[in-house]
C-alpha cells in the first residue's frame, strides 16, 4: 500500500526519546496557557494528547515544529533544541516532520496537486516533475481520495473530510520521521476516521514513524496509541501506556473517559 518500505522492528526506548518537552511554559498576554509541560515521545511510538478545548494542545505541537517559541523551557527534537536553534537548523529539522494542521490548512491559490507537491518542490529539488507527480498521486490515493479527480480541484471545492485527507497526503509526502496530527478525525464519519487511524498505524509500523496525535475521539485514540497524555490546566496530569490509561484510578482521567459533567473537572463558563 505504501512506498517500498522495509519493516523495521522499533524499540521503544524511553531513555532515548525522539522528542522531549522540558518545563514548557507559554504565556499569551496575561494568559498562561502552558504552565509546566513535561513529556517524552519514544522513537517509533504513537502518543495521543488529550485535553479540553482551548487547553493548549495545538500550542504544544506548534512548539515542536518551532512555529512558536516558549516563554520558558525547551523542546528537543532528535537532539536539536528547536526552541533556541538557528533558522537553518530548524529548516533541517522540519524536513523530517509532517504536520497535519487542525484546519487542514491549504494554500487557496493552488489546486490540491500543487498543495500536496509543495513540500517536495521546497525540499527535493533533485526530483523530476514526473517523479513528483507519481508521489503526489500515490499519496492522494493512499488517503482514500480519487487522486485523478481531486488533484485538479481547488481546496474550497473539497468537503472538510476530503481536505483533511489531502492535508494528510501533504503531511506524509516527505516520508517524515515524525508526524504531528492535529485532530485528524474531527468532523469525519466513523468509517473515514477508521481509515485515517489505520493509516497512522500503518505509517508507524511500516516506516517506524513517531506520531503525536491530538484528538477528542476516544475510540480512535485507543486504537492507535502506545501512550496517552492528558493536558489539564497547563500541565500533563497523566501519562501512561494505553492499557494503564484505560484502567487508571485518576479521577480526572475517569471523568474525561466517561465524558461526564460530574467529577473534579469544573466548567465555569
Ligand atoms: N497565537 C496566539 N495568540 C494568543 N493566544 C493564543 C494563540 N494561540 C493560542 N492562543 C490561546 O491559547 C489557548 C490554547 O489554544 P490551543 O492550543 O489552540 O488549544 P487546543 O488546541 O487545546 O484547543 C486558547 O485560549 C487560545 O486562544
Ligand atoms: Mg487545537
Amino acid at each position: 500500500m505504501f512506498i517500498n518500505a522495509t519493516k523495521e522492528k522499533m524499540e521503544f526506548d524511553e531513555k532515548h526519546p525522539l522528542i522531549e518537552i522540558k518545563h514548557l511554559q507559554k504565556v499569551f498576554g496575561t494568559k498562561e496557557v502552558l504552565k509546566d509541560v513535561n513529556l517524552i515521545f519514544p522513537k517509533g511510538s504513537t502518543t495521543v494528547i488529550l485535553g479540553l478545548s482551548g487547553g493548549g494542545k495545538s500550542t504544544i505541537i506548534k512548539h515542536i515544529v518551532g512555529l512558536m517559541k516558549p516563554t520558558s523551557g525547551n523542546v528537543v527534537v532528535d537532539g536539536v533544541n528547536v526552541s533556541t536553534c538557528s533558522e537553518m537548523e530548524l529548516r533541517e529539522v522540519r524536513k523530517h516532520i509532517g504536520y497535519l494542521f487542525q484546519d487542514g490548512a491549504m494554500f487557496d491559490s493552488m489546486n490540491i496537486f500543487d498543495n500536496v507537491a509543495f513540500p517536495l518542490r521546497e525540499h527535493r529539488k533533485d526530483l523530476s516533475e514526473n517523479e513528483i507527480e507519481e508521489k503526489v498521486m500515490k499519496m492522494l490515493s493512499m488517503t482514500g481520495l480519487d487522486a485523478e479527480r481531486v488533484a485538479k480541484l481547488a481546496p474550497n471545492e473539497l468537503s472538510g473530510g476530503m481536505r483533511k485527507r489531502a492535508g494528510l497526503a501533504r503531511a506524509i509526502i516527505m516520508e517524515p520521521k515524525i508526524i504531528l496530527y492535529d485532530e485528524p478525525t474531527s468532523g469525519l464519519d466513523p468509517i473515514t476516521s477508521d481509515l485515517i487511524t489505520q493509516l497512522i498505524l500503518h505509517l508507524q509500523k511500516e516506516l517506524g514513524v513517531t506520531s503525536i496525535v491530538i484528538t477528542h475521539d476516544m475510540k480512535e485514540s485507543f486504537k492507535s496509541a502506545d501512550y496517552l497524555a492528558f493536558l489539564f490546566e497547563g500541565e500533563i496530569i497523566e501519562w501512561a501506556s494505553n492499557e494503564e490509561f484505560n484502567n487508571t484510578t485518576n479521577p480526572y482521567v475517569i471523568q474525561l473517559l466517561s465524558g461526564s459533567g460530574k467529577g473534579p473537572i469544573q466548567f465555569n463558563d
